[in-house]
Parts: structure tokens; C-alpha cells; sequence
């Protein structure tokens, strides 16, 4: 019989209480337990970047992270960027710039993205090309991935909305 933990993980914003054993990875406890298949999984081996989420703010790769230990902190998926009614700066630039073509490496650019203008609200393109640099995208050659995420600084600058489309949440 498998050892079950009781783990309370704060998922967009929202508490989410489970029954888990120690090893299921973060990445299936937001797929399978939470029923958020926004957050993708690629490559299982901490290289695609596709499973990206934010960990406290910080994104990790959550096909690297156990689910118990995410017990007691909060986690933005995918899904909890912008709001029903408005895209977040980064969803709409990927939107405006064309910056998916299949559109599975998306989920984990986008928060990768997210994270990386809460910090650095004005980057150069050498600073996105090295923020997004753990993220891998078989489809678009990055161009305008990286024009999607000049738009978003864009956006947030004229707007004042921050990069998740909402309060940071540090
Ligand atoms: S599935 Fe996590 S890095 Fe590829
Ligand atoms: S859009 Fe297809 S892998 Fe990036």
C-alpha cells in the first residue's frame, strides 16, 4: 500500500487540499489532482521547460518538484495569468506577435516570461533571449517569441499592470 500525505497547496489563488503519495511530481499534481492541464509535460527530465510554473513567484520546472513540497505554498499556473475579461500583458503579446505556433512550449514561456518582467520590467533582447533560455520551443525559431515578450514590457509600462495581468503575488 502506498503512504498518502495531506498536502494544502495554494493554486491560483485558491487552496487546494489532497490525499498524495510522496513521490507524485508537482507537474501532476496541478494535471491529474487540480485539473489544470495549462501546465504541459514534455520531457520529464528538467529540460523542455514546458511544465514551467511559478513556485512562491519563482518559476521552477514542476516536473522537478515533488507535490508535498509545495504543502503550504502558492503556485501560478498558466491558467492563473490575466482574468476571464482581460489578457495579462504576456498573454496578449504572445497573442499580438504571433509568439506560438503548436503552441505546447507556450504555458511554461509564458510563465517563465511572467516572472522574468515582474524583475525586469525594461529588458533588452539580450536579456529576454537569456531569461527564456530554459525553455525550448520546437516551432517558432523564438523570434517572435521574444518580440511577444518586448510587447508585454510594452504593455505593462504604458498600463501599469504588472506581468501576470495582476498584483504580484511577492
Ligand atoms: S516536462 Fe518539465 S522540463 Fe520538460
Ligand atoms: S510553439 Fe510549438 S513548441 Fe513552441
Amino acid at each position: 500500500m502506498p503512504e498518502f500525505r495531506n498536502v494544502v497547496v495554494t493554486v491560483n489563488e485558491e487552496p487546494r487540499e489532497a490525499e498524495i503519495e510522496p513521490r507524485l511530481l508537482l507537474v501532476h499534481f496541478l494535471r491529474e489532482v487540480c485539473g489544470l492541464t495549462g501546465t504541459h509535460f514534455g520531457c520529464d527530465t528538467t529540460s523542455c521547460g514546458c511544465c514551467t510554473v511559478l513556485f512562491d513567484g519563482v518559476p521552477v520546472k514542476s516536473c522537478t518538484v515533488l507535490g508535498v513540497q509545495a504543502d503550504g505554498h502558492e503556485i501560478i499556473t498558466v491558467e492563473g495569468l490575466g482574468s476571464p475579461s482581460e489578457l495579462s500583458p504576456v498573454q496578449e503579446g504572445f497573442h499580438e506577435e504571433h509568439g506560438l505556433q503548436c503552441g505546447f512550449c507556450t504555458p511554461g514561456m509564458m510563465m517563465t516570461a511572467t516572472a522574468f518582467l515582474d524583475e525586469n520590467p525594461n529588458p533588452t533582447e539580450e536579456e529576454i533571449r537569456w531569461a527564456l533560455s530554459g525553455n525550448n520551443c520546437r516551432c517558432t525559431g523564438y523570434v517572435n517569441i521574444v518580440k511577444a515578450v518586448k510587447w508585454a514590457a510594452k504593455k505593462m509600462a504604458t498600463s501599469g499592470v504588472s506581468a501576470r495581468g495582476a498584483a504580484p503575488i511577492r
